[in-house]
Formats: structure tokens, sequence, C-alpha cells
């Protein structure tokens, strides 16, 4: 048997299978996929991926595992047959796992790579670490998200030092976070159907995408297109054709049968940017009842990007998708149905509850359409907009 079999050997015996699986072996894997894009030594990466953590599960009650390890890692090594020279160096790896936060700092691109995807598979598995701590440290849940959220934090601050590391687990981290720190208000997202099924797929891959999941996603047909209803349903989404027509009657049809504490209405050939649902929620926790979302300027001309620029200005007037909250929206009496045209439905209502509950615009971006503007011309359009 190989000098690496007996070790991989030694630590399954070794560990708790839990941590064997939930970290060590993520760790392993990290430590590789590193190993190859830097073009370090497998020969050093892989064994001291193994052996970490083996100073904390053997002689747990000294807290400096990574010196304990060091010792272990040193005899388990000439026991497995490695020559003195990988030896030291795989000891060494073990010795500065802990990055910036241990005694020990990483000195060359192997320990690095350990420390680097010791952090990384705490944001590839972070559920472990929240059960471990959980089941371990008084079984307290709001305690332990809190631990857990401190714990990423620090490992994002000071162990993700290699190139492409943080980007790497940033969607994960910013799941995690949201997970860890929402009160989990949910949000419903009426997406009102445009009649373009091509953007309704986009629009609805983009809802999808959202770090914060909205808890559900009700489209509103507008058109006989049974095309956009499968694609509604096939994102998973609540779709329904109701008799009456027209944009409002939508929003309002959705609203009563939306269930979550705020509601998005969207356009179903906008897109949103996948961090929208999480600013939304966290407005929604300081205190904002009302709000819309921000073009992105992403227009090909310059007068499209003109128009986006001066729009983001308007905060009542120009409302490309907005957001509120089911309170803001049941006492502003809901959409206005009675086939009054309107330069803007939603700015419309957000005048009638104005004085009660300002409105405020995050800075999340939708790729909103421009063809109104295409078609009715920018000056007269945004004249319009802004009277
Ligand atoms: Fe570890």
């Amino acid at each position: 048997m190989k000098s690496l079999e007996k070790v991989i050997l030694l630590c399954q015996h070794s560990y708790p299978r839990h941590n064997f699986e939930g970290h060590i072996l993520p760790v392993v894997k990290a430590s590789l996929e590193l190993c190859e894009k830097f073009r370090a030594d497998p020969k050093i990466v892989e064994p001291a991926a193994y052996l970490h953590d083996i100073g904390r599960v053997l002689v747990p009650f000294v807290r400096a595992h990574e010196v304990t390890g060091y010792h272990i890692s040193r005899a388990a090594l000439t026991l497995t047959g490695y020559d003195p020279s990988d030896r030291k160096r795989i000891c060494e790896a073990v010795l500065a796992h802990r990055g910036n936060e241990g005694k020990h700092k990483p000195k060359n691109i192997e320990e690095e790579i350990i420390s680097n995807a010791d952090a990384i598979s705490q944001f590839e598995q972070w559920p472990y670490l929240l059960a471990i701590h959980y089941s371990s440290h008084g079984k307290n849940l709001a305690s332990t998200k809190r631990w857990v959220a401190w714990k990423l934090k620090h490992s994002y601050d000071t162990k993700l030092t290699l190139p492409g590391s943080k980007e790497r687990i940033e969607e994960q981290y910013k799941r995690a976070l949201m997970e860890l720190n929402a009160n989990n208000i949910p949000i419903s997202f009426v997406v009102i159907g445009r009649n373009h099924p091509q953007e309704l797929n986009r629009c609805l891959s983009s809802i999808k995408a959202q770090c914060y999941s909205p808890s559900e996603v009700l489209y509103i047909d507008n058109s006989d297109n049974d095309e956009s209803v499968n694609i509604a349903r096939w994102h998973g989404a609540c779709a329904y054709q109701p008799e009456k027509r027209g944009a409002n009657h939508s929003r309002n049809y959705g609203a009563r049968k939306s269930s979550g504490n705020i509601i998005v209405f969207i356009d179903g050939n906008d897109e949103l940017e996948k961090n929208a649902a999480a600013e939304i929620c966290q407005a929604v926790q300081s205190g904002t009842k009302i709000g819309a979302l921000r073009w992105a300027t992403n227009g090909s001309t310059l007068k499209d990007w003109l128009t986006q620029s001066i729009l983001n200005m308007a905060t009542y007037k120009a409302w490309p998708a907005c957001f509120m909250t089911r309170e803001a929206y049941e006492m502003s009496g809901g959409f206005d149905e009675s086939g009054r045209i309107y330069v803007n439905d939603v700015a419309e209502l957000a005048e009638k509850i104005k004085d009660t509950y300002p409105a405020s615009r995050i800075n999340a971006k939708i790729y909103g359409n421009m063809d109104g503007f295409k078609k009715h011309g920018y000056v007269k359009r945004i004249i319009e907009w802004l009277k």
C-alpha cells in the first residue's frame, strides 16, 4: 500500500465520519482543484488536506490544534513511510492551515492552498458548520446562526487570500448570509405577462437566480398565448389566465392571489439583478414600505443611457418595477382599474400613499425594456414621465 493510501486510511479511522465527509473530503477536493490551478505540488497538498484537522480530533482539549496536528502528522507520516523532506513540507502546511488567523502564516503556495481550501469548504458546506455547532453548543439556533455568520465573515476576511477564492464562494456566501440573517420575510413576485415568451423566459430565470429566494412567483397572463403560460409553469411559477385583461387588473389579481408580506410587481419583459430580492428584504427590514428598483444603464445607444440615467433620478415618476408591503398595497386601494390611461400606473399608486409611506429606491438594478421609448420617442416619453 502506498504512503498516501495509508494516510487516508488513518484519517478515515481518526476523524468522526460526519467530520470526514462533511469537512475533510470537501477540503481535499478544493485543495486539489487549487493545486492544479496554481501548479502546486500535489504530493504535499493532498496529505496535508487530509491531515490538517487531525490535532483537533485526536487532542480536542488543546486549543492550538494546528500545533498538535503538526506533531501528530509528523508521527503519522514517519510511520507511513514518507521521506523526510516531503514530511517536513506536509507538516508545515498543517501548521499554517489557519492562515492569517493563526500564529503560523502560510509561507508558500502549498500552505496557502490548504488554508484557502479550509475556508472555501466552510462556505460550500456551511449547513454542516451550522449542524455541528448547534449540536455541540447547547442547541440554540439563534446563537448558532450568529456564530456561523461570524465564522464565515472571519474566514472571508482572513483566509481567502488566493486570487479567485473570494469570487468562487461569493454566491454561496450571499446565500448563506441571507439564510442566516433573514427573519425570513416571505416575498411574492407578481409577473405581468407582456406577450413576449422569450423575454418572459429571461425574466423568470432572473427571479429564479435571486440570492434570496422568493416564497412564490405568480405569473398573470395578459394574452391568449399558451406558450408564455407553459414557460411560466416550467419555471415553477403559478400561472393564471384571468378573463379580464389589462396590466392593472393583472397586478391586483396577482396581489390578491399572493400570500407574501412583500409583493414585487414586475413586467414579464424585464430582468432583475440577482441581489434584488435580498435588497428589497433588507430595505423592508429597515422600515421601507414601498420602493422601486433602479434602471440599469445598459442602453445600447447614448439615448437609452441618458433616458435611464434621467429616470433613475425621478423617484416617483419612473418605476420600472416596484415592491411594497402588503400593508402599503392594501392601504393604497390597489392599482386603478377604471381604464384611465396613466403614463405610469405604479407611480400613480405610489402618489396615493406617499404621505404615509414615502417611497425609496434601492440600488439593485432592473434591465428594463426600452421598446416604449423607441416607439413613442425618447424626449416625448421623458417629458410625459417627469410631468
Ligand atoms: Fe479544517
